[in-house]
């Protein structure tokens, strides 16, 4: 029987642990547990998903403070076609947050950043271009595109100096994504780097309908792995979604995926972004209390505990201070819902807004418990304290758990 350890992921001459820990937006992917997975000899992954505030609670900084002095005029007005983003200040806090991770990288592996296309941020393309090409600036080691078929992402940084040194890979949950994805890439003459292959029980947005799951990460990785084949395509896919012990993740290797990407297990750990008070909802959940639902503005599904607090609340929509979601016309499903339900309720001191979220405040404020759908299983993962709560684990347990664990065991701390 063989552990992870027996494995190693190559990008040219060079080897890696196969774990990558993937992107985990707002903040929840945090630098320091991306150090650890590099520490480790592994892949981790930073997030741009609202670095302004990240920043301001990272390093001192004052976008979103500022950003709402300006547009603080707009506030009522449903039409936030006004409230544009600073591409200079994306930049510049997407360059603060990527130099000062890479700064401090210790040890053989990498750091990526997962950059989600549906943060359309009221101009979609001209946001999506200055942070990939900030990200390449501060010295990130790769990119790894989400949330989106990204047709023109590529042809976004053609030209940058880094755009053939940097790893560069993309997120997809189907065949039909990725012959898109490489079609329309096809005149920068560059190939992904590697292929994240994400099926239905994955944690965050999910690349399926609401019939998620019909659908089986296996399936779709061995149908992607035999068409790469016949096109004689050599590109490295990480399959993710589901990957629970050491031995989930053996079982892809042998079948010819290059690593895994993981996360759930990671949000218990003390390097993760989430409150403890958080972290200790993961651990209680039941299988019935995780739902995937419809409520994030973006139309992708979403799966998270049914006890996060974004779900019917309907605070006022926050686009002036944060509009991440804001489409290329100032237009954000949460702000339909919230203005329908604020003409039916004249008056009333809380709305309450069942189908949509206001997915940036909630994130923002780790009030969306968005997480992978064997979440109930993390509270085998630790031990319990004498007051009943569970332990957090440390991110270098969780990852050499999944490199060295056989058997479908999970190693417990201590
Ligand atoms: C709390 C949480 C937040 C996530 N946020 C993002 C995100 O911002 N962007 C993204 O591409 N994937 C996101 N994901 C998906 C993960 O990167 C990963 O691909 C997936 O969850 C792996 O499956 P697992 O959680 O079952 O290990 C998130 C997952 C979790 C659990």
């Amino acid at each position: 029987m063989k552990s992870v350890d027996d494995f190693r992921l190559r990008f040219g001459s060079r080897e890696y642990v196969p774990i990558m820990i993937g992107g985990m937006g707002v903040d929840i992917s945090t630098s320091d547990l991306s150090l650890e997975a590099a520490r480790l000899g592994g892949i981790g992954h930073i997030s741009d998903a609202m670095l302004p505030t990240v920043s301001d609670r990272r390093y001192d900084t004052k976008y979103v403070r500022d950003k709402l002095k300006l547009y603080k005029y707009n506030v009522a007005n449903p039409n936030k076609s006004e409230v544009q983003f600073d591409l200079g200040l994306i930049a510049e806090a997407t360059q603060t947050h990527v130099r000062r991770t890479m700064e401090r990288k210790r040890g053989d592996g990498l750091i990526f950043i997962n950059c989600m296309e549906k943060l359309t941020m009221n101009s979609p393309k001209e946001t999506l271009r200055v942070r990939l090409r900030s990200a390449l600036d501060a010295g990130i080691d790769g990119i790894t595109l989400a949330a989106g078929l990204h047709l023109g992402s590529f042809a976004l940084i053609e030209d940058h100096p880094r755009f053939r040194d940097a790893k560069l890979g993309i997120i997809v949950s189907s065949l039909r994504a990725l012959q898109l994805f490489l079609k329309k890439s096809a005149r920068t003459g560059r190939l992904p780097d590697y292929v994240v292959v994400e099926g239905p029980l994955a944690g965050g947005h999910l690349g399926f309908g609401m019939d998620w799951a019909k659908y089986d990460l296996h399936a779709i990785v061995a149908e992607i792995h035999e068409w790469l084949a016949a096109e004689k395509l050599d590109i490295p896919l990480i399959p993710a979604g589901g990957i629970f012990t050491g031995s989930d993740a053996v079982d892809f290797l042998e079948h010819g995926s290059a690593a895994v990407q993981v996360a759930t297990r990671f949000t218990v750990t003390s390097e993760c972004g989430l409150p403890e008070d958080v972290q200790q909802e993961y651990f209680k959940a039941s299988e019935e209390d995780i739902e995937v639902n419809t409520i994030s503005p973006t139309g992708y599904p979403m799966r998270m505990l049914k006890s996060s607090p974004a779900i019917g609340s309907g605070i006022r929509p926050n686009c002036e201070a944060y509009g991440y979601l804001l489409d290329g016309n100032g237009n954000c499903a949460y702000i339909t819902s919230y203005n329908r339900e604020l003409l039916a309720h004249p008056g009333a001191k809380r709305l309450s807004v069942m189908d949509k979220t206001c997915l940036c405040t909630h994130m923002r404020n780790f009030d969306c418990w968005t997480c992978g759908h064997y979440t109930y299983r993390l509270k085998d993962t630790t031990r319990r304290r004498e007051d009943g709560s569970y332990e957090i684990l440390s991110a270098e347990h969780v990852f050499k758990d999944y490199q060295f664990s056989k058997d479908g065991k999970v190693m417990l701390p201590g």
